[in-house]
């Protein structure tokens, strides 16, 4: 088992396992609380990454701007910021979109594909080509694979803490990894519905026998949202 590092989950969900509408728009239903919460998760971590659709919908990432985490920072000799990586198989992602103006250091995880798309292009301070036979493959079907081999490669870059910020598909490959060390989860009071409404866990899923275990190790309520945080069983089906 290759060195890594230690990730943690952080998505909001309706009260009905929802974490997008069935048009995948940008998910708004948590409060300002859920979104200082996140900020906070955000603050202590050298890296976030997320998948290439939770960029196309948001086209923006979640930098940190509260005055009193960005002090805690630099006491910790920590840059302002932590890395963003957007990880995209395919490394098609428009470079208008406002994400590329905010003040984030930005990385792209693709393929060799992908990075032809990128070369020469100034928009990513840094582009981590990920390709061995299995992985990442053609595009329309991202695999697992790649992960151990990723997240070895995010701590040679000293990213010890990784958030790992959605959307399903993405957080089903890490699970899928079995590399997921820890989740935030917040149930907010709003149903969405829609059976092609993403999930916190897309993918093929796993069979009851072979299910992921979590241990509840902290829970919140503030007003109307709950904020649930698990340490994950690595032990998986037992
Ligand atoms: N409620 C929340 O907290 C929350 C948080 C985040 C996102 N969301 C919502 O979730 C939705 C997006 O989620 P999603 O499941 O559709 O997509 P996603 O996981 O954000 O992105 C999927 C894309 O990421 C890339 N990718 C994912 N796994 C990969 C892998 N193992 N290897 C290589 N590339 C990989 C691929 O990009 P390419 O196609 O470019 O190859 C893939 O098409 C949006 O509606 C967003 O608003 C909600």
């Amino acid at each position: 088992m290759k060195s890594r590092p230690q990730t943690i989950v952080i998505l909001a969900m309706t009260a009905d396992g929802k974490i997008a509408d069935f048009q995948r728009s940008p998910a708004r239903f948590g409060s300002r609380q859920d979104k200082n919460h996140l900020e906070q998760q955000i603050a202590v971590v050298d890296g976030v990454i997320f998948g290439a659709e939770t960029l196309r919908s948001y086209g923006t990432s979640l930098p940190i701007t509260n005055k009193k985490l960005l002090e805690w920072r630099k006491k910790q000799q920590k840059p302002p910021q932590p890395i963003h990586f957007v990880c995209s198989a395919s490394g098609k992602i428009d470079p208008k979109l406002k994400f590329f103006s905010q003040p984030i250091p930005r990385c792209l995880i693709t393929t060799k594909v992908g990075a032809k798309l990128w070369e020469h292009q100034s928009e990513f301070e840094r582009v981590l080509v990920i390709d061995s036979p299995n992985t990442m493959i053609e595009h329309s079907k991202p695999n697992w694979d790649h992960w151990e081999t990723t997240l070895y490669r995010l701590q040679q870059l000293k990213i010890n803490k990784l958030a790992i910020l959605g959307g399903g598909e993405l957080v089903g490959s890490l699970f899928q990894a079995n590399l997921v060390d820890e989740l935030w989860l917040t149930v907010c009071p709003v149903i969405l519905g829609g059976k092609n409404s993403p999930t916190p866990v897309e993918g093929r899923g796993f069979l009851q026998s072979q299910a992921i275990k979590l241990k509840l190790i902290e829970i919140k309520q503030i007003e109307q949202e709950i904020f649930l945080h698990y340490s994950v069983n690595k032990s998986r089906g037992k």
